[in-house]
């Protein structure tokens, strides 16, 4: 008997803990895990060093055309290359967090990076995690999740997180702006605006620990549990 590819979609903005639970949940499942955030980010960084001009979308839609990217698993870790190089360790660099969303919303680029993503997603079970998940890369997935916590929250465990690795202690009005203005930006864009699928299960993440966020979504992809309520 042919057994079926299955997926889980998780979407939500900027800070909700994605990725985090996409990694612990494709841990607890045995499945694979695709964060195509990761993809975007490639791109900015192709992008930014061959100078393009990132406010030009008829530039970048040209130069997407044929970009060879690749989403190579090391160690299952997930490396990202275009044209044959490694850009894994670029990816979260201040200069890609300012202009990634320059590039997202070209269309030619989204639709570039959608069929990627549906050529890693339909040859193995996995979690993927991103923005349009739901909605448009896998709209024919069973399993989908849309993450929210208000902007406040998100914002504090921000600041936690960067305590947390050291340095600098960081501004809280300032990375509350920041999570305000890519919201703004990723729910306005004309093509794949953030929102989630009509059959998608609405988590909010304000006053839950990701282990629970993790135990809801496995425990509803498990069918063990029908109303995540109780
Ligand atoms: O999740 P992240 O911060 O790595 O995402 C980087 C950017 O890519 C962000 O501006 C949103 C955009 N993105 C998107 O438009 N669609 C996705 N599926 C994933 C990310």
């Amino acid at each position: 008997m042919e057994t079926k590819i299955q997926s889980v979609a998780i979407d939500g903005p900027a800070g909700v803990g994605k990725s985090t639970a996409a990694k612990l949940l494709a841990q607890k499942l045995g499945w694979a895990i695709l964060e195509t955030g990761a993809i975007y980010r490639a791109i900015t960084v192709n992008f930014i060093t061959k100078n393009l001009p990132l406010e030009n979308e008829d530039v970048l839609a040209k130069a997407v055309q044929n970009l060879p990217v690749q989403v190579v698993y090391k160690n299952q870790k997930q490396h990202l290359f275009v044209e044959g190089v490694d850009l894994t360790p670029y990816l979260r660099t201040p200069i890609v967090d300012q202009n990634v969303a320059l590039v997202a919303k070209v269309p030619a680029v989204r639709e570039a990076v959608r069929a990627v993503q549906r050529q890693i997603a339909t040859s193995q079970n996995i979690v993927v995690e991103g923005r349009d998940i739901g909605t448009v890369v896998l709209p024919e997935s069973q399993n989908k999740f849309f993450l929210t916590a208000s902007p406040q929250v998100r914002a504090q465990r921000r600041f936690k997180e960067l305590v947390a690795k050291g340095g600098e202690v960081p501004n809280f009005s300032a990375l509350l702006a920041d999570i305000q203005k890519r919201d703004e930006m990723d729910k306005t864009r004309a093509v794949s605006p953030l929102l989630p699928a009509q059959d998608a299960i609405i988590i909010n993440t304000d006053h839950l620990e990701i282990e629970s966020v993790v135990h809801k979504m496995a425990l509803k992809i498990l069918r063990k549990d029908q109303d995540l309520n109780k």
